[in-house]
């Protein structure tokens, strides 16, 4: 039907005559000239029409925006003056000879140009006139292209794609289930992966040696802007290699890929911390190393003093008492502060305490707060010193458990960082390591895995056992600008230890068999080392086309409640499929539902 496509036509093509097809983006009436700008996916053109070509004029008079139209017309360039360098095809129009309307199109529930901000539940529930947005279309265009670039490099180094199944049982990996109840075997079901982790793992023990998997994967979890209840993971899995290995084939992979897609040079390599010393400096396991500022620790220095607040968490084992020094942040307000103390709130900090530091020189005199008085000069001092303070900066405290000062300090640090424009870099990526394998459940009084049941320990059995608080393991999160972007591990590959780390996460011997019967099975036969990694890909291309939330980079997401409003899903099924699939609906039980 064309010949060329609208956004690809520029100087090389004038005086062709071309047939192109697309949208009508706008149309001008411009004192007897009619001027379209034409759309596809390429982009945008121009075309004129003149009132000398009676009917194609008419035809052109009559249409409206989002028409679908086949235009036959000339190229031509464009009057001194009326050049569009924001268009690729800026530098020509295209002069009408001959239109048809293929087809029309109601009025749009919102207009499409670019600069127009249009709620997302709108957008959402027309998600098919979203998408013809050309920032979308090159959004989706750069997924593209992301995706291709992966699969390139692993192709070349010989990894194998293979799929693995979605009707499949629970995989844990700490969110709830998608379940899908099965007709053919009444009263059970299935659970959606929430990721391929033990199909990949029984792919290494069937010798596969390299694998990798563009993936969808579902997780039934809270969410938030980088969180979507179904995701495509970049799912990988590797024999006979270490951490150091996989890692360092990893970060060759997004350097390449960055470089690719953005002209963008990452460090070579990637700065490597442990776990620890990233909540200790940052607060977070996931720290945003563009913000230069850093949490530290003042814990020693508050062990005496005579306020409860700090006193107490310096003295607990759980406890911090932490500062954060904001250069030249003695401008903040009274109502700043309230602001920020109203934030760390959101994480369960009680205060938020603050000492503005108008004269470094000037002893405790210099210092203005309302908690100068519950300490003597000298423990100032010593604050002061360990913070490097200077005279015009604001120190900001965190005094609690340590959890709640690492969540609040740790997000305050970014809110602080970004808002006052303190962002020294643009890309910072960075490997998160030794991680400790457990976290302990106050409430189900037994450990968790911090990140699953199947990464391996760095210690022995023994040591294990003897303190498994303590123990770290073999994984590894790839951060990027503060967002995790990839996680992965070295795997267990021995029954015994693998047996051990049910047995410590409160697994006992009969669910173990039941639920990973398969797996302690399978590694008695000849399981190699083994260990993988998987990218979050919607979170990848969110950071590398700088788009606010994963939905912006996904063709048709749910919204936050877990719903998609252009098919109004998920929705009511008629009785005959339940009784198909033996299930009978109860009332949704309110009290039930709060308990839980
Ligand atoms: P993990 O649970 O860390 O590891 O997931 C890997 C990566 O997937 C992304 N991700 C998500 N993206 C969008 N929405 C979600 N709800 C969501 N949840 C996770 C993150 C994360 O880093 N099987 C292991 C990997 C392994 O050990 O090889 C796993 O799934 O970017
Ligand atoms: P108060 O004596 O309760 O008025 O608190 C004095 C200062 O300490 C105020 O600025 C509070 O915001 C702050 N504060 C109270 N609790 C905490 C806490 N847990 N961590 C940090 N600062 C706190």
């Amino acid at each position: 039907m064309r010949s060329h496509k609208c956004g690809e036509l520029n100087t090389s093509h004038l005086d062709q005559v071309v047939d192109l097809c697309g949208w009508v983006h706008r149309r001008r009436d411009h004192g007897g000239v009619i001027f379209i700008d034409l759309r596809d996916r390429a982009g945008l053109v121009q075309v004129v029409f003149d009132p000398d070509r009676a009917d194609s004029f008419a035809i052109a008079e009559s249409v409206r925006s989002e028409y679908v139209l086949k235009i036959q017309g000339k190229v031509r360039a464009r009057p001194a003056g009326t050049i569009n360098p924001n268009m690729n095809s800026g530098e020509i129009e295209v002069l009408g000879l001959s239109v048809e309307v293929l087809n029309k199109s109601e009025t749009p529930p919102f207009p499409l140009e670019s600069e127009i901000e249009v709620n997302e539940d709108t957008r959402l529930r027309y998600r098919y006139m979203d998408l013809r947005r050309p920032q979308m279309q090159e959004k989706m265009r750069i997924r593209r292209d992301i995706t291709r670039n992966l699969r390139n490099f692993l192709d070349e180094r010989e990894f194998f794609e293979i799929e693995t199944p979605y009707l499949t049982k629970a995989t844990p990996e700490g969110a709830r289930d998608y379940l899908v109840p099965s007709r053919t075997h009444q009263n059970s079901f299935f659970a959606l992966p929430q990721s391929p982790q033990l199909y990949k793992q029984l792919l290494m023990i069937s010798g596969m040696d390299r694998y990798y998997q563009v993936v969808r994967c579902f997780r039934d979890e809270d969410l938030r802007a980088d969180r979507q209840p179904e995701f495509t993971q970049l799912d990988i899995e590797t024999s006979f290699m270490n951490e150091n290995d996989i890692m360092t084939i990893m970060e060759e992979m997004i350097r390449s890929l960055f470089k690719t897609i953005l002209n963008e040079d990452l460090p070579n390599p990637f700065p490597r911390m442990p776990y620890s010393e990233a909540m200790g400096r940052y607060g977070s396991d996931k720290p945003d190393l563009r913000i230069p500022l850093e949490l530290v620790d003042i814990g020693d220095e508050m062990k005496d003093v005579d306020f409860k607040v700090f006193s107490a968490p310096a003295n607990d084992p759980k406890g911090r008492v932490a500062a954060l020094r904001l250069p030249n942040g003695s401008d903040l307000s009274r109502k700043d502060i309230d602001d920020l103390t109203k934030f760390v709130g959101i994480y369960g900090a009680k205060g938020l305490a603050y000492i503005k530091v108008n004269d470094r020189n000037g002893g405790i005199e210099g210092l203005q707060s309302p908690i100068v008085k519950f300490a003597p000069a000298e423990v100032w001092e010593k604050v002061l010193l360990k913070t490097g303070a200077e005279t015009g900066d604001l120190i900001f405290f965190g005094a609690d458990n340590a959890k709640i000062v690492n969540e609040a300090l740790g997000a305050l640090r970014v809110k602080l960082g970004l808002e006052r424009g303190l962002v020294n870099s643009k890309w910072q990526p960075m490997w998160v390591v030794d991680f400790p394998m457990f976290d302990w459940d106050e409430k189900a009084n037994r450990f968790n895995a911090i990140h699953h049941p199947f990464t391996a320990p760095s210690c022995s059995v023994e040591e294990l056992e003897s303190n498994p608080g303590e123990a770290l393991s073999r994984a590894y999160d790839l951060v990027l600008n503060g967002t995790e972007v990839g996680g992965g591990s070295i795997r267990i590959h021995r029954t015994e230890m693998q047996s051990r780390v049910f047995d410590l996460l409160g697994i006992g011997k009969e669910e173990a068999q039941e639920k990973f019967g398969f797996l302690l099975e399978a590694l008695k036969y000849g399981c190699p080392p083994h260990g993988g990694i998987a990218f979050g890909m919607d979170r990848l291309v969110m950071l590398m086309t700088d788009s606010t939330s994963i939905r912006e980079v996904i063709a048709f997401p749910k919204t936050q409640s877990a719903a998609c409003p252009l098919f109004n899903a998920p929705a009511h099924v008629s009785e005959l499929q339940l009784r198909e699939l033996g299930i009978k609906l109860r009332k949704p039980d309110v009290k039930e539902a709060k308990e839980e």
